[in-house]
């Protein structure tokens, strides 16, 4: 296993990413919404490194099953608890790969009429997009290799590990 992003690199990103997010929002708080399950310790970091009031909810999205490539299938496996009608919407999501989720999430999203919606990702892979998707704050991008860690999982595994590691020579 190979860190490719410290736990300090992480840190100190989050909070330049708060502090970007805390100056571009207006007046109200924001509603993070947070993809389950890896997008839990990010959503963490991110809400503390905010200095103006948030909401937290989550929503469940499956696209992945066990497998490491995406089945192109996604459902909606978890709602949200709150209407999000009028409000500032900031989807908090781990990593952007396909794009097939958030693409789809924000079609959900955006037919209950918030007043923005936005999303944050703390992992981005450009170059291997399927379907578009506005990233409007990123972390890091990074080349095409499965990462684990922070919240992001290998068929449920290392989501607690401190930094962000490359998993290799598994199938
Ligand atoms: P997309 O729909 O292909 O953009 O996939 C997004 C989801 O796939 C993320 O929320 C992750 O759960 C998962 N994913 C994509 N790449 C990785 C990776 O490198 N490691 C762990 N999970 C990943
Ligand atoms: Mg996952």
């Amino acid at each position: 296993m190979r860190v490719l992003i410290s736990e300090s690199q992480i840190q100190d990103r989050v909070r330049e990413l708060g502090a970007r997010i805390d100056a571009e929002y207006a007046e109200g708080p924001i509603y993070l919404v947070a993809i389950l399950k890896g997008a839990c310790f990010f959503l963490a970091d991110l809400a503390r490194a905010l200095k103006r009031p948030v909401r937290i909810d989550f929503i469940g999205i499956s696209s992945y099953g066990q497998n490491r490539t995406t089945s192109g299938e996604v459902k909606l496996t978890k709602d949200l608890d709150f209407s999000i009608e009028g409000v500032d919407v900031l989807v908090v999501e781990d990593i952007v790969d396909s794009g097939v989720t958030l693409n789809y999430l924000m079609h959900v999203l955006e037919q209950r009429k918030p007043r923005t919606l936005r999303v944050v990702a703390l992992l981005d892979k450009p170059g291997r997009r399927l379907k578009p998707v506005q990233v409007t704050y990123a972390g890091f991008e990074i080349p095409d290799v499965f990462v684990v860690g922070y919240g992001l999982d290998y068929a449920e595994g290392y989501r607690n590990l401190r930094d962000i590691c490359v998993l290799e020579g598994e199938p």
